[in-house]
């Protein structure tokens, strides 16, 4: 394996995971192992791989090869301990729940603005389930205390960048409350993406990404994956055997090769949403533009602080004036380059009305608190030149609006 000490993320991201040792040939580039089952040549050795006292395979559920080498490339970039991937990012987000010990009547704190399968899996699954589910507003670290001093959760979940509503997560503060009030603090980093920020190196306990969206980065594979200490990963990984989630050994190889080029792909999907966000904000039939990276945006210090050095990420949303449901929709079909899929981190740029894609299993009344309403836009910047997004902006809006 390359020795990446003290070597820069872009060299990370390239040779991450590659290249584990494997008898007396080095494939350069980890090889896909469709294989279930493994062969030892006695049946100590197979016994001592299901102990763990000795490394190796037994059956892909418990484990395999181009997996570990997308788990060991995910948790280097991260800066973790350790990392274990799941076949999407909601398999991710629920099994870190689980390996951080919510169960019935077990309290959870958790951010309101989430994407709306995890708001859904929180708010309906494990609540019917009996865990105590809380949502706060965690921009307000009052609030957050209060909440966290009130329900003595096991867990307090958030994301760094929110979805869909881009506002920014103090995560060193949260880190801070979490371990004051016995919370392990479990923070989805997708919008934010490795390359932007490290939540781990902010106390963060459990760092979730789905991995469907910038680490892949193609739109042509779903994935999702936990990084966190190895004690933890242990509990992921016996929570997980019986949970079933695994990610496959093909997913796994096309994940790690978007990891490659997450450096160059965020760079310039951060500096095309930058643009997108300034001329959105110039637009007199744009009501509201949410950018971190705009300097009227109420965490754009805290933004700078976290992750600034690189960029304000490459997600903003959008609220245009006056716009009900239909007239957004007949926007998003004007839209010749920006791609209307129900994704986001890709090189295509992508638009996106939560009201009735990513946030449909919220209520009405459970939007209307969290602030999504229908003439909400989320934008995905691609890695096209910004001046073909922004026409295609142009000409959409004048068509339509
Ligand atoms: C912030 C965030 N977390 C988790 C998920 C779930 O990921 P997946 O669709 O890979 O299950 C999504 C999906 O859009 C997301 O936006």
């Amino acid at each position: 394996m390359t020795d990446l000490h003290n070597k820069s993320f872009s060299t990370r991201a390239v040779h991450a995971g590659e290249r584990a040792p494997r008898g007396d040939y080095v494939p350069v580039v980890a090889p896909i192992h469709p294989t279930v089952g493994f062969l030892y040549d006695s049946m100590d050795d197979l016994d001592g791989v299901f102990a763990a006292t000795r490394e190796g395979y037994v059956y892909p559920r418990y484990g395999s090869p181009t997996v570990a080498a997308f788990e060991t490339a995910v948790a280097e970039l991260e800066g973790g301990e350790a990392a274990f991937a799941f076949a999407s990012g909601m398999a991710a987000v629920h099994v870190a729940l689980l390996a951080a010990g919510v169960r019935a009547g077990t309290p959870v704190v958790a951010a309101l603005d989430l994407y709306g399968a995890t708001f859904v899996l929180l708010s309906r699954l494990l609540a019917e389930l009996g865990a105590q589910i809380r949502f706060v507003e965690v921009s307000d670290l009052a609030a957050v205390e209060a909440a966290l001093n009130e329900a003595r959760p096991v867990a307090l979940l958030a994301e760094t960048i929110s979805n869909p509503l881009i506002k920014v997560a103090d995560v060193p503060a949260l880190a801070g409350l979490a371990h004051r009030y016995g919370a392990q603090l479990l923070i989805d980093n997708t919008f934010a993406s490795p390359y932007l920020f490290n939540p781990l190196a902010h106390g963060t306990d459990y760092v979730v990404h789905s991995a469907t969206k910038y680490i892949g980065g193609h739109g042509d594979v779903m994935a999702g994956v936990v990084v966190t200490s190895a004690a933890n990963r242990r509990k992921l990984d016996e929570t997980n055997k019986l949970v079933g989630s695994v990610l496959g050994p093909f997913e796994a190889w096309l994940a790690m090769r978007g990891l490659k080029t997450l450096p160059l792909r965020v760079g310039q999907q951060c500096a095309n949403a930058a643009q997108v966000a300034e001329w959105l904000s110039a637009q007199k039939k744009i009501a509201h533009v949410n950018y971190p990276g705009l300097p009227a945006h109420p965490q754009h210090d805290l933004a700078r602080r976290l992750f600034g050095e690189r960029g304000f990420g490459g997600m903003l949303s959008f609220e245009i004036a006056d716009a009900d449901r239909a007239r957004i929709f007949r926007f998003m079909e004007a839209l010749e380059l920006c791609l209307p899929a129900t994704t986001l981190g890709d090189i295509y740029t992508l638009v996106l009305h939560p009201a009735t894609s990513s946030h449909r299993g919220l209520s009405e009344q459970e939007r209307a608190k969290v602030g999504i309403c229908d003439g909400l836009v989320r934008l995905s910047a691609g890695i096209e030149d910004a001046a073909d997004i922004i026409a295609d902006l142009d000409q959409a809006l004048a068509r339509t609006i």
